[in-house]
């Protein structure tokens, strides 16, 4: 133990979260097929490489995100369906906390491609919570998110998991 109090820094908070919105593949899984329905898709791809573990691939053809939105969207507590209070009180959506992108993001790698309306679409490669390349996309429509190695920087976890297999 240090005996000193300290702020943790961001990456640490969203690993910590990581544990409380995603204990495994499915919990991802969960998480994005929701983002996907909230961006009102009419169909969902799902793609899974060994129970999720080793990747999890998502195609909706909802509205997509717009390049600032995208990178927005990997902060935590950042969201697009509530913005006072009063919405809080009006939740239409399946998620609103904006914590599941940001942990996700925080014990895999990613790579999200997204369009929004007639824009370019855009791409974002995250590994272990930092962003490292953003590069416009030829994505047609929607959002696709390529979730790999869950838990790939957090051994603990990564044991327990592979336990369960
Ligand atoms: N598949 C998607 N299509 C469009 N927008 C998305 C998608 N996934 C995430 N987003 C955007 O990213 C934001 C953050 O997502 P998330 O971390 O799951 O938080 P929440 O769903 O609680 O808002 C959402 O509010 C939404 O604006
Ligand atoms: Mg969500």
């Amino acid at each position: 133990m240090i005996n000193k109090v300290i702020k943790l820094n961001d990456n640490l908070i969203n690993q910590i979260a990581a544990g409380e919105v995603v204990d495994n593949p499915s919990s991802v899984l969960k998480e994005l097929i929701e983002n996907s329905i909230d961006a009102k898709s009419k169909s969902i791809d799902i793609y899974i490489e060994n129970g999720g573990k080793k990747s999890i691939l998502i195609n909706d053809d909802g509205h997509g995100m717009h390049e600032k939105d995208l990178v927005n969207a990997f902060e935590r507590f950042a969201t697009s369906k509530i913005e006072n209070q009063k919405d809080l009180e009006n939740i239409c959506t399946l998620g609103f906390r904006g914590e599941a992108l940001p942990s996700i993001a925080s014990v895999s790698q990613i790579l999200i491609k997204s369009k929004y309306k007639s824009n370019t679409g855009h791409q974002l490669n995250i590994e272990g919570g930092k962003l490292v390349n953003s590069k416009p996309d030829s994505i047609d429509k929607g959002t696709s998110i390529l979730v790999k190695n869950l838990f790939y920087n957090v051994p603990a976890r990564l044991k327990f998991l592979k336990k369960r297999q």
